[in-house]
């Protein structure tokens, strides 16, 4: 019998991980008598922790870089979206010692949006989404949830592109970073999904000029906190929305999960998280 609920987020490295500031913000919030640690697991280590799990150890935790993948075959159930997206992020212990695992990126991308650029899916048009790698699996399911009626995926590596959009299916189709010109003009929403805009790098020749007015861009890159396409998109005027409050939205499923209650992002977390950044 577990009497302090604990959660966990485990890595390899985790040192750097944000969640244990978030989780332990919204612990103390509403005083719930838990706790959230973050543990480095190496990759041989990993069955032997799930097991800790199943004896009763934890309420569940999260899981990031390199387990997300891996721990996919050591869940007793995962969610169907989180098969899609290729990927498990939060664990919760259930009865009998089972466990189940789910994606809460995507649930994170739409949280962020719907918090800081209400509407934006309305209409449903046209979106643009640079990058086709582990990130850009959870957008295309988010997007494809939210009924977008054309994704366009581009990517450097255009095969890649190619067979992410073959694999996800429905309205996304597939083409090269240069191509971005010939579907701007009909697009609502540019996302980056990938690691441009980190360690001083930039987009080169991505026309934003050619977006409509309204368009929305925005980041999942949140070190820095205005990338070079964000500063870009604002001096444009076209209205952005940065990464960071993907990674605080991602945090709210799995911490309603295991203890309860809802945790909500407000300024005050986000600025504790900022100031860390
Ligand atoms: P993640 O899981 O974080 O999405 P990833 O799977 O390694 O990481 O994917 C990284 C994405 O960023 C890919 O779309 C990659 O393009 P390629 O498929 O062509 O490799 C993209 N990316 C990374 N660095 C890039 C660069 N300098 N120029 C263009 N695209 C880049």
């Amino acid at each position: 019998m577990i009497h302090v609920k604990k959660a966990f987020v485990i890595g390899h490295p985790i040192k750097h991980s944000r969640s244990p500031l978030i989780h332990g913000t919204w612990i103390a919030e509403h005083r719930i008598d838990g706790s959230y640690e973050a543990i480095d697991v190496a990759p041989e280590a990993l069955p032997a922790f799930v097991d800790s799990i199943r004896a009763g150890a934890f309420v569940g935790g999260n899981v990031t870089i390199p387990h997300k993948e891996a721990v996919f075959a050591l869940c007793d159930s995962v969610d169907p979206l989180a098969r899609t997206i290729g990927a498990v992020n939060t664990l919760v212990a259930q009865p009998e010692g089972r466990i189940h695992g789910f994606n809460t990126d995507y649930m994170g991308f739409l949280g962020n949006l719907d918090q800081n650029a209400p509407g934006w899916g309305d209409r449903r048009v046209r979106a643009i989404v640079l990058g086709a790698g582990g990130a850009a699996r959870a957008v295309l399911v988010a997007l494809r949830e939210r009924g977008f009626s054309e994704i366009v995926l581009l990517n450097r590596t255009v095969d890649k592109a190619v067979a992410l959009a073959a694999e996800i299916g429905g309205p996304v189709v597939a083409g090269a970073l240069g191509e971005f010109a010939s579907y701007a003009a009909g697009a609502g929403l540019v996302v980056n999904t990938t690691s441009i805009g980190m360690h001083d790098t930039r987009f080169e020749d991505l026309e934003l000029g050619l977006l409509p007015r309204t368009a929305l861009v925005t980041d999942i890159v949140y070190v820095p906190l205005v990338t070079p396409l964000l500063a870009d998109a604002r001096a444009l005027g076209l209205r952005t929305v940065d990464g960071l409050g993907m990674l605080l939205h991602q945090a709210i499923p799995g911490f309603e999960a295991w203890f309860g209650v809802r945790p909500a992002v407000t300024p005050e977390l986000r600025a504790r998280v900022e100031a860390t950044l």
